[in-house]
């Protein structure tokens, strides 16, 4: 790793008086969670996501796509925050640092950060498929099979995550929105940049006149606009990182 890099990643971070800091599932990779666009090891390599992550896919095949996210809760259930997870909570003690995720794993609130930003929804909620219908509730058993909701006794409870072709909640986009203008710092981990609106939140700080830094072993649509790149895996760099907090 480019020590000089790591450096600068440093003092800007230090220098900066508010950053913005977005992930994608590149920033839990390291915590053994499957990254979507990943050629070989990424969940759309192997599965369709208009059948997996769609509300279409799921009136056709409810039992298939309920069974699919109750395994990857099992997955989520199976990891632990990593050294970038842990990394951004403790910036978030130390910095004015505000935190937009598109994951909906919950390990960034498990390392400790508080007010995120999620972009995406959370995997260990469930909600009721009927729009009209506003039941949600904890995931308290990642076994139970698909039920219908004990509210409107029709529709079947469904992840309380985003979808293609779904909205995402006007009032999280609002805050996305205003942390990415105010702050003069924006910090892009493990994402590839290629989903809306979250991908547009780096032009937003760009263009106010932040900073921008990713962090993303493999080039991405942001990386040719970046005013540093460090190509290495997020938990090895906050690792590095977070040692010259120490020094
Ligand atoms: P992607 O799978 O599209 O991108 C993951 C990124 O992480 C890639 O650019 C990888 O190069 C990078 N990466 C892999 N390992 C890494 C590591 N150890 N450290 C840093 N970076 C690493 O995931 P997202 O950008 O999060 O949406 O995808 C955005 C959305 O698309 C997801 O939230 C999900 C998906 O469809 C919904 O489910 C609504």
């Amino acid at each position: 790793m480019n020590n000089s890099d790591i450096q600068n990643l440093y003092e800007w971070l230090t220098q900066a008086e508010c950053i913005t800091v977005m992930t994608g599932a590149g920033v839990s990779a390291e915590s053994g969670i499957s990254t979507f666009r990943d050629a070989q090891e990424g969940l759309w390599s192997k599965y369709d996501p208009m059948e997996m992550a769609s509300p279409e896919g799921f009136s056709r095949d409810p039992e298939l796509v309920w069974s699919w996210y109750q395994w990857r809760r099992q997955q989520v259930q199976q990891a632990s925050p990593n050294a970038a997870h842990l990394g951004i909570a403790e910036l978030q003690k130390r910095l004015k640092l505000y935190l937009i995720t598109q994951n909906v794993d919950g390990l960034h609130q498990q390392a400790g950060s508080t007010e995120v930003i999620e972009l995406h929804g959370h995997l260990f909620e469930n909600r009721c498929h009927n729009s009209q219908c506003d039941y949600h509730e904890s995931v308290v058993d990642i076994e139970e099979p698909l039920k219908r909701c004990n509210q409107c006794q029709s529709a079947y409870l469904r992840p309380s995550v985003v979808w293609f072709g779904e909205s995402l909640d006007a009032s999280v986009i609002d805050m996305a929105q205003k942390v990415s203008q105010q702050c003069d710092l924006f910090l892009s981990v493990g994402t590839s940049s290629e989903v809306y609106p979250a991908a547009g939140f780096a032009n937003v700080a760009l263009q106010a006149g932040a900073k921008l830094i990713e962090i993303n072993p493999n080039a991405t649509s942001l990386s040719s606009k970046v005013d540093l790149l460090i190509a290495k895996p997020a938990g090895q760099v906050f690792k590095h990182l977070m040692s010259l907090f120490d020094d």
